[in-house]
C-alpha cells in the first residue's frame, strides 16, 4: 500500500468517507507523498502522459505573439504575464525565447505560480537567466496585487485540479465519496442535500438519465475572484482538454470524463496506486466562463487549439517548417500536425479567453470565435 493510500484511510477514519476532491488533493497533492510531489517525471516520455510542452517550443512561441497583440491592446508599458501551474517552465522558457527575438522582453514581467516543489525547483533552474521572470508557489507573492495589466495564463492546469463526482439516480443526484469497506477503498454514494449548499445543483441538469455521472470542481469560483483582484485590467487564457456543458450533459459523456493515467496508459481504476498515478477530468469551459463572469471576467473568444494556433501563428509556423536542418524537415511537419491537426491535439485541446475591462487583442479578431457555445 502507498504512504499516500495510507493517509486516505487514515484520514476516512477520522472523518468518515471522504468527498472525492478531498481524495484527490491528498492523492495529487500531499507535500510528501502526492503524485505532483514526487521526483520522478510526471510529463513525457518517462512520465504518465505528454502536454504540448512536450511536443514542440512552437507553441510558447506563438503564444508569445498573442500575448504581444494582447499587450498593444492594453497600450501598457508593462505587461503581467502570470502562469499558473508552470509545470517544469518549458512554456515560459519558450515565451521569453520568443520575445527576446521580437525585442519585445523589456515590456514584460513575468510570473510562474507553481504549487509542486520539485517542479519549482526546477522552474528556478531553467528559468533564472532571465530578467524580470520570478518563480512563486501562489499568487500572494506577487507584489502590486490588484494594480497589474497583463494575462494569467494556464495550460492543462484546471484539468489538474481536484474533482467532485456526482451521479443522477432515482431522479436525484447524489454526491460520490471514498470510504473503506472490506479493507478496501470503494466509492459510496450519499445524497446531495446532506453536503454542505454549493453552486452546483445548480449546473447539474434535472432531467438527465439515470445513472448519468458528472465531475465537477468546486475551486474554480475563488479562483476568478483571486484572479479579478490581482489585476485591474487583462485577460485570463486557459488552454486545456474539455467541452461545453451540453457535451457533459450528453450520452457519450455518461459514465463523466474521470481518468487516472499510469505510464501513458488510461484507466478508470481511480482508487489505485494513489500517489503514483495521473488523476483528472475534461474540463467544462462553461463552468470557468460562470465563476469568470460573477467576479467581472467577460468572456470574448474560445476556439480549439488548432483553429488558435494555426492562425496566430501562421507567420512563425511557415518559417519553422521551412528551416533547419533538411533532413529533419518530416519531424517539424509531425510535430505542427500533432499540434494543430483535429484527429490530434487541435481539437482535443480548445482556448478560452475570458478579459477584465480590455479590448479583443488585433490578432483574435475575425478569427471563427465559439464562444456562444459557452453562455
Ligand atoms: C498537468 S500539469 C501541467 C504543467 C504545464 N502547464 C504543462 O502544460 O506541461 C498541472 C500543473 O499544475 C500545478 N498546479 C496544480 N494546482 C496548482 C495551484 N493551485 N497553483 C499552482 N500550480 C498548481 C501542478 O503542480 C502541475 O505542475
Amino acid at each position: 500500500m502507498t504512504k499516500a493510500e495510507q493517509l486516505v484511510r487514515q484520514e476516512i477514519r477520522r472523518l468518515g468517507p471522504l468527498p472525492f476532491s478531498k481524495f484527490v488533493e491528498l492523492a495529487l497533492y500531499h507535500p510528501l507523498y502526492g503524485y505532483y510531489n514526487r521526483k520522478t517525471p510526471q510529463r513525457g516520455k518517462a512520465g504518465d502522459y505528454f502536454t504540448s510542452m512536450q511536443v514542440s517550443s512552437i507553441f510558447p512561441r506563438i503564444c508569445a505573439r498573442l500575448f504581444s497583440s494582447m499587450k498593444e491592446a492594453l497600450g501598457c508599458d508593462q505587461f503581467a504575464l502570470i502562469e499558473i501551474g508552470s509545470g517544469d517552465g518549458e512554456f515560459l522558457e519558450g515565451v521569453l525565447h520568443q520575445l527576446n527575438i521580437d525585442k519585445q522582453a523589456r515590456g514584460f514581467r513575468v510570473w510562474a505560480v507553481e504549487r509542486s516543489r520539485p517542479a519549482r525547483d526546477k522552474l528556478v533552474k531553467r528559468l533564472s537567466r532571465f530578467d524580470r521572470c520570478q518563480v512563486i508557489e501562489n499568487l500572494d507573492q506577487v507584489e502590486w496585487m490588484g494594480t497589474l495589466e497583463g494575462c494569467i495564463f494556464s495550460n492543462e492546469f484546471f484539468d489538474a485540479l481536484p474533482f467532485d463526482r456526482y451521479r443522477f439516480r432515482n431522479g436525484q443526484w447524489r454526491e460520490q465519496l471514498v470510504g473503506e469497506q472490506d479493507g478496501a477503498l470503494v466509492e459510496m454514494d450519499r445524497d446531495i442535500d446532506k453536503v454542505q449548499p454549493t453552486e452546483v445543483p445548480t449546473i447539474l441538469a434535472d432531467e438527465i438519465a439515470s445513472g448519468h455521472r458528472m465531475e465537477f470542481r468546486p475551486q474554480i469560483a475563488a479562483l476568478f475572484e483571486e484572479w479579478g483582484a490581482l489585476l485591474s485590467r487583462g485577460y485570463a487564457l486557459t488552454i486545456d482538454y474539455g467541452h461545453p456543458r451540453e457535451i457533459f450533459l450528453s450520452g457519450p459523456r455518461a459514465d463523466g470524463t474521470a481518468m487516472a493515467y499510469f505510464q501513458h496508459t488510461a484507466s478508470q481504476a481511480l482508487l489505485e496506486r494513489v500517489g503514483e498515478q495521473d488523476l483528472t477530468a475534461h474540463v467544462d469551459f462553461t463552468q470557468l466562463v460562470e465563476a469568470g463572469q460573477r467576479h467581472g471576467w467577460r468572456p470574448d473568444f474560445f476556439s480549439s487549439q488548432g483553429v488558435l494556433l494555426s492562425t496566430v501563428g501562421e507567420t512563425l509556423i511557415s518559417e519553422f517548417l521551412a528551416g533547419g536542418p533538411e533532413d529533419q524537415r518530416h519531424n517539424r511537419a509531425a510535430v505542427v500536425r500533432q499540434l494543430i491537426h483535429p484527429s490530434a491535439m487541435g481539437e482535443k485541446f480548445w482556448a478560452l479567453l475570458q478579459s477584465k475591462d480590455a479590448p479583443l487583442p488585433t490578432v483574435l479578431t475575425g478569427l471563427p470565435n465559439r464562444i456562444k457555445r459557452l453562455i
